[in-house]
């Protein structure tokens, strides 16, 4: 038997898991991260406790499975994209906490390169839109802020990294600074078309070059983990950051497929093959999990601030259930949402509205509204958000020669939700799939571990394997769809007045 084991390092936690050849889950292992909140707004972690949480669940997961290292045919990394770790290159040590994707500390930074003009610029080179969320301007804060670090960082000192790097760097005993393609992409310092640092990014950043890792296709021989880990040296041969690697895991390899991952956010990304495709609404481009062979790989992303986070305000916030899993139950104890819309645009709206200011909205509340209805629009309101971003990406697709998407392939907690995934496909009018494997951020880094080492001999053979567990079929017709995308809109219009 082939066995592989995936390493996702994710927001919340750490997990591991083993598969077999067949992409199915062996064993699990799983452990909660410190979130550090030293101000308003801002977000960190601590780089050693992620490291030291990511061996201890690698350790624990081959143990409850039942496997030796040498049963291991290779190992694949999937990760938390954006966060920032900056660490002396000598001691291994981080010189800060890590600053986490949703810190909004290098917001004044961005602000001044939008009012310099250099949106065009940037998204040209790197299919971004300025924000803090990405790498590049938090790196600068680092240097900017920590003491002694820009001088250190002048001498080469130092080595920056997204969290897939500062795995890899630990994992090989401070032998080996890489980082891959679907990583890079969300710095705002690389290049997606020519797939390298790009000097005048940096320059216009101060960042030294010294600092970056070296970035390689997302399946490949990245290094061999140190034989003292795991009683044996380990190939790493897959890394891809945690969004990419879930449309890889979804076997998403050609232009118009779709994955939508359902979390505490949404995140939605559509392939859009080798085609560099800027949106029209406010999309981001970012570059695929790709394998050492393909040419340049793209997706359109777009993701949903508040999704599953909705579930966790109606159990702590309104304390209208006691526990996640009883939001479906309630939602179905009325027929529908009896006209209420909720809008939780708690903290602003992303694409394709990007209204920073907009706030959470309830409306149509009647005398017979009950909590039953109120936790009905709360799911509901995942499935708007998410239609929204996918009409986006059709009209972007259509309007760039292709065909909308034609069908959504679904992974993550809520999508476990039935009510949820078949609203989803009322409103959209077209399949959502559910896998066998809702895994599918791990599954996408053991798949491309595994090819990079033999294990399969192409993604024809991946797509061969992905399995579907349930299909669902819209059942409203499309005038009733467009109503109530309509009353959305509304809705989502009260909610930007606040
Ligand atoms: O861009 C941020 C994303 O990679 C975080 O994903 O699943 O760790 O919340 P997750």
């Amino acid at each position: 038997m082939t066995y592989l084991l995936a390493l996702d390092q994710g927001t919340s936690s750490s997990r591991s898991i083993v598969f077999d050849h067949e992409g199915r889950i062996v064993a699990i292992a799983q452990k909660e991260l410190t979130q550090i909140y030293p101000q308003p707004g801002w977000v960190e972690h601590d780089p050693m406790e992620i490291w030291a949480g990511q061996l201890a669940t690698a350790r624990e997961v081959l143990a409850k499975a039942g496997l030796e290292a040498s049963d291991i045919h290779a190992l694949g990394i999937t990760n938390q994209r954006e966060t920032t770790v900056l660490w002396n290159r000598r001691t291994g040590q981080p010189v800060h906490h890590a600053i986490v994707w949703q810190d909004r500390r290098a917001e004044p930074l961005c602000a001044r390169l939008r009012e310099d003009g250099m949106t065009g610029l940037i998204q040209q080179k790197t299919g971004l839109v300025i924000d803090a969320y990405f790498s590049g301007t938090k790196l600068r804060w680092l240097l900017d802020n920590v003491p002694g670090a820009r001088a250190a960082a002048e001498r080469g000192e130092l080595a920056f990294g997204t969290v897939d790097s500062w795995l890899i760097w630990q994992l090989t005993g401070g032998k080996v600074h890489v980082s891959d393609v679907s990583n890079a992409s969300r710095t705002m310092l690389f290049n997606v078309h020519t797939h390298a640092w790009d000097a005048e990014l940096l320059a216009l950043l101060d960042i030294p070059a010294s600092l970056m890792p070296e970035v390689k296709p997302s399946s490949t021989h990245f290094a061999d983990t140190d034989a003292g880990l795991f009683g044996r040296p380990l190939p790493i041969g897959g890394v891809a950051g945690d969004q990419q690697s879930a449309l890889f895991g979804q076997a998403c390899f050609e232009a118009g497929m779709a994955k939508n991952t359902y979390g505490t956010g949404c995140f939605l990304l559509m392939h859009t093959g080798g085609a560099f495709q800027p949106s029209h609404n406010g999309l981001l481009v970012t570059s695929a999990a790709q394998t050492a062979d393909m040419p340049p790989q793209y997706a359109m992303e777009g993701s949903v601030f508040v999704g599953g986070a909705v579930v966790q305000w109606l159990r702590d916030g309104l304390k209208a259930i006691q526990g996640s899993a009883q939001v479906q139950a309630l939602a179905e104890s009325v027929p529908d949402a009896g006209g209420v819309m909720m809008v939780p645009a708690f903290t602003g709206l992303g694409a394709p509205y990007w209204n920073a200011d907009a706030r959470g909205t309830i409306t149509g509340l009647t005398r017979g509204t009950t909590v039953a209805h109120i936790a009905r629009a709360a799911l509901e309101s995942i499935a708007y958000q998410s239609a929204a971003l996918l009409q986006a990406m059709s009209r972007d697709a259509v309007a760039a020669g292709g065909a909308p998407v034609a069908e959504l392939r679904v992974d993550g907690g809520a999508a476990v939700n039935d009510l949820l995934m078949q609203f989803q496909a009322d409103l959209l009018g077209i399949p959502v799939v559910r896998p066998e494997v809702i895994e599918t951020t791990a599954l996408g880094a053991a798949y491309l571990a595994g090819l990079s080492t033999g294990v399969y001999r192409d993604v024809g053979e991946l797509s061969k394997q992905w399995r579907v567990e349930r299909r669902f079929m819209p059942t409203l017709s499309r005038d009733k769809a467009g109503e109530k995308m309509a009353q959305w809109e509304l809705a989502v219009r009260r909610a930007t007045l606040a």
